[in-house]
């Protein structure tokens, strides 16, 4: 799937102009208190460029052009990269890996194991992988939890929301997972 990423950012900008709040992930990624984030599958630099505003050091990574070009215009100053999350290895770790807006859903289908290993080789030991994405499409949280632990991660708390409200079941789940 190729994206439009000026598209895509308008209607984040559109959401901030009426008032909206488009900053829920990053405002979960910062309770962590991390020193380092990578967004893995950063699209247009949303959660990036936010928690880049709060003194955090982020990297981004993105397969698509068009939202990594985006990303560039709005914060040429951060560490964008052009690279499959599938099998990634950047050569460096961090506190927390990000992962909004439904990343494992777009990745192609049979890759999302890879994927996973990808994005969990850059947790730093006590660090967390954090992911939000909905449940209908697919790809199961029995999955996606069994892709984590085969990546050396195991689980810690899910939420049905970005603002921590509890997971009890549901269309859409945000999983938290570290590194022991
Ligand atoms: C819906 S967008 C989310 C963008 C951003 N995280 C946000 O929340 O605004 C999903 C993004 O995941 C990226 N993506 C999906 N699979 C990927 C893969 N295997 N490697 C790199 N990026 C991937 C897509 O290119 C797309 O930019």
């Amino acid at each position: 799937m190729t994206w439009n990423g000026e598209e895509y950012q308008s209607r984040f900008d559109r959401i901030a102009a009426e008032g909206g709040d488009i900053h829920g992930e990053a405002a979960l990624v910062r309770s962590f208190q991390p020193a380092s984030v990578l967004d893995a599958g950063c699209g247009t630099g949303r959660v990036a460029i936010e928690l880049a505003r709060h003194g955090i050091a982020v990297t981004g990574v993105d397969v698509d052009e068009s939202m990594l070009a985006t990303a560039r215009r709005r914060a040429p100053g951060i560490s964008w990269y052009q690279r499959d999350l599938v099998d990634l290895d950047l050569g460096q770790s961090f506190d927390v890996v990000v992962m909004a807006g439904n990343v494992p859903l777009f990745t192609p289908p049979g890759t999302e194991p890879a994927l996973v290993a990808g994005v969990a080789g850059h947790v730093r030991p006590a660090g967390r992988l954090v992911a939000g994405f909905s449940l209908n499409r697919g790809y199961t949280l029995d999955d996606y939890d069994a892709h984590c632990r085969a990546a050396g991660l195991t689980f810690e708390v899910r939420y049905a929301t970005w603002s921590r409200e509890p997971y009890t079941g549901g269309e859409y789940a945000v999983s938290v997972h570290c590194r022991p």
